[in-house]
This record gives C-alpha cells, sequence and structure tokens, in this order.
C-alpha cells in the first residue's frame, strides 16, 4: 500500500514530490472483462488508481465479453474481484457505489460487427453523461488468437482513431505478442492497419515494477556506477526470474508456449535491455526505447548448429515446495502426458558492441524452482593484484544486485577487513531496500501502467521494433527445441535449482550460478 500522507510527510526521502499528472477523461474498455486477469489485476488496478485519486473525475469503465452478463451483474462480479484481490482490501462504501456508477458492461461476440455498435453506443453514452470527451483506451486481455479479430472489429465498427473525431483512441495489447516470429509480424500488420505505432502499449508487466524502474535511476542518476558499467569491469551479469509456482490453471496455454516465449522473449529480454543499452538522450518514451533497440539489436545471433551449447532446457518434475509435495508438469492440469515443453530456460547472450564486447550475459527463468526471485545481479571482474589476505582468505568478486521481486532493492557485495590483528578479508554486503528505505510498498505493476497509458506516456511499453528483435533473438533456439524432443525432460525436481544442463551452460566458461 502506498504511504498514507502521514507517511509521505513522515519520511524525508518522500519530502518535496510533485503530485502525479491526471490523465485525461477518458473511457477504459477492457475485453476479457470476464477473464482472471481482469479479476485479478486489472480491475483492482482501477479500483486501487481510483483510491490513489489517480483517474480523472470524468471516467468510464466498460467491460466487453462473451458472458450474458448486464451492468448490474458485471458490478457485483467486479465488487467481489475487489472484495478479493486488491491490495486495499475490501471494497469501501460510500466511494465503491460512486466507482460501480462508472461501471458498464457489454456484451457480445467478437466476430459480430453489432456488438461492437452497441459498444459505440455505450461509449458515446459515457461521454454524454458522464463526461469521458471521447477519449478511448481499449484493453486487450484476452485470448492472443482474438487480438487481431478484435482490432479488426474495431475499425469495422467504427471505433478505430480514424472514426474518432473528438479524442484519441489507444490501445493496450497483452502478451504474448505473437507466438513467433512469423505470427508476431502477421499480428503487427493487422493491427497497424488500424492504429499507429504511437497508439499501440504493448504491455509487459515487468516494466511496471518499480525495481525495474530504477534500473535507469540506478544507472544513469548516479554517477559511481556507470564509468564501469562495460567490458573493461565487468565479468559478467546474471538475470534470473525464477518461481515457484507451477503452471496452475494455465496448462492449456502454457504448454503451446513454454519458458523462452513465456518470459524470456519479453519479460526478461526487457531486463536485459535495461540494464545494457546506452545513456539514452532524453527521459522520453523514445529515446529510451531507441536504446533498448539498438542493444537488442546488438544481441549476437544464435547460431543454430549451437544451440544447444548456448541454452538450457527444463521440464519439472514432481518434488516439493515449502515442504509441501507438488507434481510433475506432466501431471498438471491440460498439459499433454508426454509433454515436449520446457518449463526452464536458460540462455547464454554476447552482445556485440563497443561497451559489451566479450561480457557473457546468462538468462535463466522457470518454473516450480527452490523460491521466487527475480534478480539482476552484475559481477565485476577480480582485483588485478592480490595484497591482502592468508591464502586461505577468498577474495570475492564484487557483485551488484538489483534485486527486483519479491525483495526489492539493491544489493553491493564487496570485500572487508574482518576486525582483528590479522588482515583477514570477507564478502560483506551493503543493502537498501526501497520499502523500509522510502516508507512505501511499491504499486503493482498494472496501476503505473495503464495509469501511463491513460496519459498517453508508452516509455514503459513496449515498441513493435523490440518485440521484433527480440523475437529473431530466440527463434534459432525455439525452433531447434521445437523439432526435437529433451529425452532427459523431466530432467529437475520442483523445488530445485533447475536442470543439470544449466549448471554446465557456466561450467563452461568456469562461472557458476547464483543460487536460487
Ligand atoms: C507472466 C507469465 O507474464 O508472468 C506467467 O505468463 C508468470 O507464466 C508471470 O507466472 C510472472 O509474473 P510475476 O509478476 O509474478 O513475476
Amino acid at each position: 500500500m502506498t504511504a498514507t500522507a502521514g507517511g509521505v510527510a513522515a519520511n524525508p526521502l518522500r519530502k518535496g514530490l510533485a503530485a502525479n499528472r491526471i490523465a485525461d477523461p477518458c473511457n477504459v474498455i477492457f475485453f476479457g472483462a470476464t477473464g482472471d486477469l481482469m479479476k485479478r489485476m486489472l480491475l483492482p488496478a482501477m479500483w486501487n488508481l481510483r483510491l490513489e485519486d489517480m483517474l480523472p473525475s470524468n471516467y468510464g469503465i466498460v467491460g466487453f465479453s462473451r458472458s450474458d452478463d448486464d451492468d448490474e451483474k458485471f458490478r457485483e462480479e467486479m465488487r467481489k474481484a475487489v472484495d478479493e484481490f486488491s491490495r486495499s482490501g475490501p471494497a469501501k462504501e460510500p466511494l465503491w457505489s460512486d466507482f460501480a456508477k462508472h461501471l458498464s458492461y457489454v456484451s457480445g461476440t467478437f466476430d459480430d460487427t453489432n456488438c461492437f455498435h452497441k459498444l459505440r453506443a455505450q461509449l458515446e453514452k459515457n461521454d454524454k453523461e458522464l463526461g469521458t470527451g471521447g477519449n478511448r483506451l481499449f484493453y486487450l486481455s484476452t485470448p492472443p488468437s482474438l487480438f487481431a479479430p478484435i482490432v479488426d472489429q474495431l475499425d469495422k465498427g467504427g471505433l478505430g482513431p480514424r472514426d474518432n473525431q473528438t479524442g484519441w483512441t489507444r490501445i493496450i495489447v497483452e502478451k504474448p505478442f505473437g507466438t513467433d516470429l512469423d505470427s508476431a509480424r502477421a499480428l503487427q500488420a493487422e493491427v497497424s492497419k488500424v492504429f499507429d505505432e504511437k497508439q499501440i502499449y504493448r504491455i509487459d508487466h515487468y516494466l511496471g515494477k518499480e525495481p525495474v524502474q530504477d534500473i535507469m535511476a540506478l544507472r544513469f542518476a548516479n554517477v559511481i556506477f556507470e564509468p564501469l558499467w562495460n567490458r573493461r569491469y565487468v565479468d559478467s551479469v546474471q538475470i534470473t526470474a525464477a518461481e515457484t509456482v507451477g503452471v496452475e490453471q494455465r496448462g492449456g496455454y502454457y504448454d503451446n508456449a513454454g519458458a523462452l516465449r513465456d518470459m524470456i522473449q519479453n519479460h526478461v529480454m526487457n531486463l536485459l535491455a535495461l540494464v545494457a543499452m546506452e545513456p539514452p538522450v532524453a527521459a522520453d518514451a523514445d529515446s529510451i526505447r531507441d536504446e533498448k533497440f539498438k542493444v537488442l539489436r546488438a544481441i549476437r545471433p544464435i547460431d543454430r548448429a549451437r544451440v544447444t551449447l548456448e541454452s538450457a532446457r527444463g521440464q519439472y518434475d514432481a518434488g516439493s515446495i515449502a515442504g509441501k509435495p507438488v507434481p510433475g508438469y506432466r501431471e498438471e492440469p491440460n498439459v499433454r502426458p508426454d509433454s515436449n515443453t520446457e518449463t526452464f530456460a536458460a540462455v547464454k547472450l554476447l552482445i556485440d558492441n563497443w561497451r559489451w564486447a566479450g561480457v557473457p550475459f546468462y538468462l535463466r527463468s522457470g518454473k516450480r524452482l527452490a523460491h521466487k526471485t527475480s534478480e539482476i545481479a552484475i559481477t565485476f571482474r577480480s582485483i588485478p593484484h592480490r595484497l591482502f589476505g592468508d591464502a586461505g582468505d577468498a577474495l570475492d568478486n564484487n557483485v551488484l544486485v538489483m534485486k527486483i521481486q519479491p525483495e526489492e532493492g539493491i544489493s553491493l557485495r564487496f570485500n572487508a577487513k574482518v576486525p582483528g590483528p590479522k588482515m583477514h578479508i570477507r564478502a560483506v554486503s551493503m543493502d537498501f531496500n526501497y520499502g523500509t528505505g522510502f516508507g512505501v510498498v511499491s504499486a503493482p505493476a498494472y496501476e503505473r501502467l495503464i495509469g501511463d497509458a491513460m496519459r498517453g506516456d508508452a516509455t514503459l511499453f513496449t515498441r513493435w521494433d523490440a518485440v521484433e528483435t527480440a523475437w529473431q533473438i530466440v527463434m534459432p533456439i525455439l525452433d531447434k527445441w521445437q523439432n526435437t524432443i529433451d529425452e532427459s525432460f523431466s530432467n529437475y525436481s520442483a523445488g530445485g535449482q533447475g536442470p543439470p544442463s544449466s549448471d554446465r551452460l557456466l561450467a563452461m566458461d568456469g562461472r557458476e550460478w547464483r543460487k536460487i
């Protein structure tokens, strides 16, 4: 929960912060409005934006879905969702009743233009009754196969930007944007028939996480890190996005996706881009996204013949998480009993530019690992000459860790003298934690991102050129993995560190993964 006014005043680090810019009046229209993401994340995000006074005074929230609901039923469902999932606890009166007046529902199928005419009528009604000024933010939170058909229907139903003479029209597209390079290009071709790039907001919720945004602040609001941020001082970089959850109820989707598509191509690649990009010329959306694109372009393509040497895949077997037994991936609902889908992926990438030549970036992500941890660890080179310490004193390399979740902070590992008459050296850590430091708990990523899209700030959304390049990078691995059965599956136990092949990937370079 964000700090109360008292908390802000009490914390000197938050004094004098400018108020947030409020968005224009607008309607936010959610496709897939009765789905899981809507209930768990999207509607609670809208509610909390309201609680934080971050919504414009004139707003409408319209749900569109196949279910045969009406406004009242939708409002009830959304209230239940807030009661169950909102970070601010159950809905409070009288605020909820006022918020509920801004909620409406259109029931319709995605292939029937008449339903989009109905939606248009609802939006025009909101413009008159709620003063939403003709501004529209569409949010595609449906299965990806519906993205292109919905965009087409928006156009046919007179809801595209070209038909909107009174206000702006934007669209947020959930991930995955395509399932491979060709399908991503095909989707882009369809979406861009109706929307310009500046109106398309491809969401990657990782970019809305506070510590991810802080990567840029750490690098470009300080003088001490950037001089070291290059091949002369950095030995290697590890980016980890480890989860303890399995595929839960999403076996049907996941079994056709796998860890490389689900996490590496988007979330992890975005982290890499932020950590490795050059300083942008300005802090605006395009200057930052230009640099992210440039660094992705500099990643050395993986030779198909070297996929096995430069990547590792795994699939979890039964095991235990936090002391509780959990089933193997192939026993999960809606997963094929002989599935060849990876639930763990690790990749070694090299960036061919002046800053990073020769520095390996090791990326990994997996489900059912020992702990939930997302972090970026920069390991610096070893000292050029050893002066102190007995032979028995290990002189560890310095490591800077940007902790993304569940801990949010920065930790610097360095060597220090052990107090006493002898010159013994031990590695110690200097830790900063956002929560205790600033006295706030970060808002969930979706709040930040929906708020940004309403304000027209695309900085934290992925531009098409980056999406396309990220697909190009993973395609050789994807092709190989799809076309060869991994006979070692299942090859790691739930609750472990991933498959042995992942350890070998680093061992070949004389390195080790950080423990998850
Ligand atoms: C989603 C993936 O994009 O990110 C999920 O589809 C994954 O499979 C999730 O569990 C992880 O997000 P977070 O915020 O929990 O790290």
